[in-house]
């Protein structure tokens, strides 16, 4: 007999099936045995009757968590008995036969709520455990559906979704790189990408007009309740287009999915109200500001533009330093400035951000395709010709054969499904996430590694390090 699911039991009453699943509860009465059994489509209420015998002595020494597969019969219950809510609760199986498949150590934690009340590093270190509840299954199926909707609509705009490499070059986008030994090359390094940025841009150089990727991305920065070391974005760039037509696909792919995927939540203002940084600074002091005009509702979406960036800033040096991206473009009417390295603090840029609720939710801009312009970026921020030929003499190669304009954005995942589904933080929507202070508890990363390891990468720790 091949296995059902939990929720095609309303169509088999009557009928013998076989399920299989995780024990939610027992509730021993003595002759009657109750056992609610959960699967990944739903739970059911089970049975185990004294009339068959060696199902009902099995049934009396299972516990919660262990693994079961069973052969019963799907009964009606009788209308006093129907629990309105739960979405089988008119069904109960009898139990004839039970198998169990794994047994289960008594859970560190309660798995029928939602988990808000146990410590954050005993769920990391019982991941697997803790997913296991329904608030964390609905967090990661409705991001598969989130997902799915993205790959579904941009491939219909004839996108393509292209890998692009997670050993590559340390390259200035802002954040810490972090950095992997490399074995053939002692002493070398390759960088994880902050972002598929330069990728994303040399795919245009080669032609392929329109790319997305569901792109991880790593930078070693401090953790927070919406920084993750490790995230996603989605990542796309398209060729020969203007700030305004990135920024109109992006506002019909989130209208469009919150309408399939989130019917019950309300986007404040179509289309989305764009601000310029200035405007943002002076009504609301922020760059991500929260437009909500009820900030109680939980269905409430206010998404917003904000364009107009300042393009350069000064750090604490006094040297400039980009504000967003060094490879963004100026505003058509200050390429000027930027060729002739005049009024810097006036440059603004292409730069795109979308806001959602007051977080950061993405970002983006049209590029600078022309060499001259990329290297005067570089030559304001104070680069020397020859560090410029040396981290970006691959992006003006590319940019002096051929290469067409384009611009593209990158949508936080994490952040975005943070807000959709009503989570204080992104730890809630990823599988694995690190904690505060970036560790995996679970898998115990990091970690040392061996001697030999060392040895062939060529690496010694200082013992003044060793010992923090
Ligand atoms: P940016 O650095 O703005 O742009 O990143 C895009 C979006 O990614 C999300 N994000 C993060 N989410 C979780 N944890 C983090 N540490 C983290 N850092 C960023 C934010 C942010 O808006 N290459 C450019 C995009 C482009 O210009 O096309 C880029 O990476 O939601």
């Amino acid at each position: 007999m091949e296995r059902i699911y939990i929720k095609d039991l309303k169509n088999k009453i009557g009928e013998e099936v076989k399920i299989a699943g995780w024990v939610d509860v027992r509730r021993d009465h003595g002759k009657l045995i109750f056992i609610d059994l959960r699967d990944m489509s739903s739970k059911v209420q089970m049975v185990a009757l004294p009339s068959h015998k060696e199902a009902h002595e099995a049934a009396s020494k299972i516990r919660s968590e262990w693994v079961l597969e069973i052969i019963g019969q799907v009964n009606k219950r009788p209308e006093k008995m129907i629990n309105k809510n739960e979405e089988l609760g008119d069904v109960e199986v009898e139990i004839k036969e039970l198998k169990v498949l794994n047994e289960a150590v008594t859970p560190v934690f309660e798995i029928s709520n939602d988990g808000r009340e146990v410590n954050e590093e005993t769920r990391l270190v019982n991941r697997y455990l803790d997913l296991r509840r329904n608030r964390l299954q609905k967090n990661l199926r409705m991001r598969h559906e989130v997902i799915k909707f993205f790959r579904n609509y941009l491939s219909d705009k004839n996108f393509a979704e292209i890998e692009t490499p997670l050993l590559t070059k340390s390259t200035p986008e802002g954040a810490r790189d972090f950095v992997v030994p490399s074995r053939l090359y002692n002493g070398k390094f390759y960088a994880l990408p902050q972002s598929p940025q330069q990728y994303k841009q040399l795919l245009m150089a080669a032609g392929m007009e329109k790319y997305f990727q569901i792109a991880k991305c790593l930078r070693d920065e401090d953790t927070r309740g919406d920084r993750q070391p490790e995230f996603t974005q989605l990542d796309l760039e398209m060729s020969f287009v203007e700030q305004k037509e990135v920024m109109n696909l992006i506002e019909e792919m989130l209208i469009l999915m919150v309408k399939k995927l989130y019917p019950q939540k309300k986007i404040q203002q179509i289309p989305f109200p764009v601000l310029t940084h200035k405007e943002a600074m002076e009504k609301y002091n922020s760059d991500k500001p929260d437009l909500r005009e009820d900030k109680n509702n939980p269905n409430l979406l206010a998404f917003c533009w904000l364009v107009d960036f300042p393009f350069f800033e000064k750090t604490d040096k006094g040297d400039w330093t980009f504000t967003h991206n060094p490879f963004s473009a100026p505003k058509p009417e200050h390429t000027k400035m930027l060729m002739k390295k005049e009024n810097i603090g006036e440059i603004l840029t292409t730069q795109y951000d979308i806001v959602l609720n007051g977080f950061e939710a993405g970002g983006g801009s049209i590029r600078n395709h022309k060499p001259e312009a990329l290297e005067k970026v570089f030559e304001i921020m104070g680069f020397e010709k020859e560090k410029i030929r040396q981290d970006f003499g691959h992006m003006l190669k590319a940019f002096s054969s051929g290469t067409p304009p384009h611009g593209g954005i990158a949508l936080g995942l994490d952040r975005l499904m943070m807000i959709l589904q009503n989570e204080p933080n992104i730890r809630e929507v990823i599988a694995f996430p690190k904690t505060g202070d970036a560790r995996d508890p679970m898998m115990d990363s990091p970690s040392d590694i061996s001697q030999e390891q060392m040895a062939e990468l060529g690496i010694q720790i200082k013992k003044e390090n060793k010992d923090k």
